[in-house]
């Protein structure tokens, strides 16, 4: 006889019921304590593979290892017990074809016990985003900037600021949702697109630097906290970690100078 453990975190389902109802809360986390704080108030948790820039000091993320996406997977999966943790494809694990990005997700998902996949890209996606739900793969999907694509974008520039771009984009939200991603990112696109395509697609759009309309939002722990010294210009900073962390290191380096540390309550007995 088989035990059934019951299931206690936010399932994809619930995330995609969301659509045009109360907003969908998210952050990034690659770190199993920060997750923790996380889970306490984010519907899902991205473990984004901006930890490539963030955590690792690589200049884009077209470098990050599929090793190394799972292991931070695993740490936040091992941190939280409430949030959906979804864990970003890093680039060059399912762009090839639907079955090496069938096998990558599949890797992804029985080592870190995640709950779902992100994936970037539109139109040019959705026939793998098919492949993999029909399988029993969850798929968040990933439109406007799009940071993998980068080195061809030219950048990190904002989408949609020319109006006959727009069609494009709605195509790309428009195809994710008919593969059947359950829910899409929209990165760094002028408001009044995102807040169309909020309007045209029936899965909830997270917004990152798009439109306060989308149906949830995401933001970059570390860039929301005011760890980050120079953050993206849409990022409202509710902290100021930086400057924290900077005051606490010196503080201590002045005790372990002047010998006040450490006390007898500081020492093994
Ligand atoms: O990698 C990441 O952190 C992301 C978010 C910015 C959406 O994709």
């Amino acid at each position: 006889m088989s035990v059934q453990k019951p299931i206690r975190r936010i399932t994809v389902p619930q995330i995609r019921n969301k659509k045009n109802s109360e907003p969908i809360v998210s952050l990034t986390s690659y770190h199993s304590h920060t997750a923790a704080i996380v889970d306490q108030y984010a519907d899902f948790i991205l473990v984004g593979d901006s930890l490539g820039m963030v955590m690792h000091g690589m200049d884009s993320t077209v470098g990050v290892p599929l090793e190394l996406m799972i292991m931070h997977g695993k740490a936040v999966v091992r941190g939280t017990k409430r949030s959906l943790i979804v864990v970003d494809m890093p680039f060059g694990s399912y762009e090839e074809s639907p079955a090496v990005a069938f096998r990558n997700a599949a890797q992804i998902m029985k080592e870190t016990q995640c709950g779902a996949v992100k994936l970037e890209g539109g139109v040019r996606m959705a026939e793998t985003i098919q492949f993999l739900v029909e399988r029993g793969i969850p798929v968040m999907a990933h439109i406007g900037l799009t940071p993998q694509s980068s080195h061809v974008m030219g950048g990190f520039k904002t989408q949609g600021r020319d109006k006959s771009t727009w069609k494009a984009h709605e195509d790309d939200a428009k195809a994710v949702a008919k593969a059947g991603a359950f829910a899409v990112v929209v990165e760094g696109v002028v408001e009044p697109l995102a807040d169309r395509i909020t309007k045209k697609i029936d899965i909830p759009t997270i917004g990152i630097g798009a439109s306060a309309t989308c149906d949830g939002q995401i933001l970059v722990l570390e860039d929301m906290l005011g760890l980050n010294p120079s953050p993206p210009k849409f990022v409202k900073t509710y902290g100021d970690l930086g400057a924290q962390i900077e005051n606490s290191v010196k503080a201590y380096a002045e005790d372990v100078k002047s010998r006040t540390f450490p006390t007898k309550d500081n020492v093994y007995k």
